[in-house]
């Protein structure tokens, strides 16, 4: 167990790219840390500066209190998964995760044993004599776990391990990951673009756009209070409202006034971008004389996915969806005239001028 850490990581590719700004993030021990974002915000270049098969510009890793930013990568004791099955096809199970072992000359008896305890602990015990094109994608996966956890590793290194597989295993993929990660105490990285696959396996989660950390903290903070509008954009749905402050609370948009709370006001004429979740926004049937301070809008569409459905309202020719649950998703028919209510409660404001 070590902790990790990543300290003023910056990486400028031959060209000018600049891939990663002055990155900070430590990794306790034992922790599962994901970094999550979009395609090219960096992350796999932070991952193989961590593993040092990249150098960076500037800035340092340690672990456990040790720099080892100029250490070889093999020397460094990281296991790493990617997300390209990256077995060798001309061993069997049992060889490729005992490779490792074999590089450090362990003798053959001790190795196969670990290698059929690790190929066990993946859920493979039976599979150790095949080869990689007798397994399945989700079987080589864990296969590649097992092979990075071989070496008992100080730190476990996952690049986008899920992505190749289909929905199915993917689920239970990343539950095992999960589990066998927190028995083993393994100080983690997992990189992903998938929002919800971060949500349900991290510790905490660093929210990356283009090369910088936008959030980091844990699942239920990087869902429930994105800081910024590209983490409200990109982690879960989020209606966007922006309009101008009105000095005591609320927020003239082009749907009406939201009356906030005065709790968050903002000096008048500030321009505030108001996020809430579909989850939070409250329908009812709209009254037939309109009350000032009540926003009411057309129901555009439905959309029924599952246990809930997404109601998608038109105000004023702003769009705010509303999730409601199935059950009385009949209340709310297209083209039925709706109150809609942004409770206080779950919404962020942010100041677009800050
Ligand atoms: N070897 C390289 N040479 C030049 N540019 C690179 C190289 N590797 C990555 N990049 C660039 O760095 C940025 C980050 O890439 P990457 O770390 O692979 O992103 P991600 O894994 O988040 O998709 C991208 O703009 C990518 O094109
Ligand atoms: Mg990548």
């Amino acid at each position: 167990m070590a902790e990790l850490v990543l300290s003023g990581l910056r990486k400028e590719f031959a060209g000018g790219v600049v891939a990663l700004h002055d990155l900070d993030l430590t990794v306790g021990s034992g922790e599962f840390v994901s970094l999550l974002g979009p395609s090219g915000c960096g992350k796999t270049t932070a991952l193989r500066i961590v593993a040092g098969f990249e150098h960076p510009s500037s800035g340092r890793v340690s672990v456990g209190g040790v720099d080892i930013t100029g250490t070889p990568p093999n020397e460094r004791d990281m296991g790493m998964v990617f997300q390209a099955y990256s077995l060798f096809p001309n061993l069997t199970a049992r060889d490729n995760v005992g490779y490792g072992l074999r590089v450090r000359k362990q003798p053959a008896r001790q190795r196969n044993q670990r290698a059929e305890e690790l190929l066990d602990l993946v859920g493979l015990a039976d599979a150790a004599g095949r080869y990689p094109h007798q397994l399945s994608g989700g079987m080589q996966q864990r296969v590649a776990l097992a092979r990075a956890l071989a070496i008992e590793p100080k730190v476990l290194l996952l690049d986008e391990p899920l992505s190749a597989l289909d929905a199915k295993v993917r689920l239970q993929l990343r539950e095992e990951i999960r589990r066998i990660q927190q028995r083993l105490g393994i100080t983690t990285i997992f990189v992903t673009h998938d929002q919800e696959e971060a949500l349900s396996i991290s510790d905490r989660i660093a929210v990356l756009y283009q090369g910088k950390i936008e959030q980091l903290g844990p699942p239920a903070e990087i869902y429930g209070a994105p800081a910024t509008p590209f983490v409200a954009e990109f982690v879960g749905t989020m209606n966007r409202i922006e309009g101008v402050s009105d000095g005591s609370g609320g927020v003239l948009s082009d749907g009406g006034l939201l009356t906030l709370s005065s709790a968050v006001s903002h000096a008048a004429g500030r321009r505030l971008l108001v996020l809430v979740r579909p989850e939070s926004v409250r329908l009812s049937a709209a009254q037939s004389v309109p009350v000032p301070g009540e926003l009411v809008g057309e129901v555009a569409s439905q959309v029924f996915l599952g246990a809930v459905t997404r109601v998608l309202t038109v105000v004023a020719g702003l769009e705010i969806r509303a999730d409601v649950p199935s059950s009385v998703a009949a209340t709310f028919p297209v083209g039925a005239r709706v109150r809609v209510e942004v409770p206080r409660e779950g919404t962020r404001v942010l100041d677009l001028d800050a």
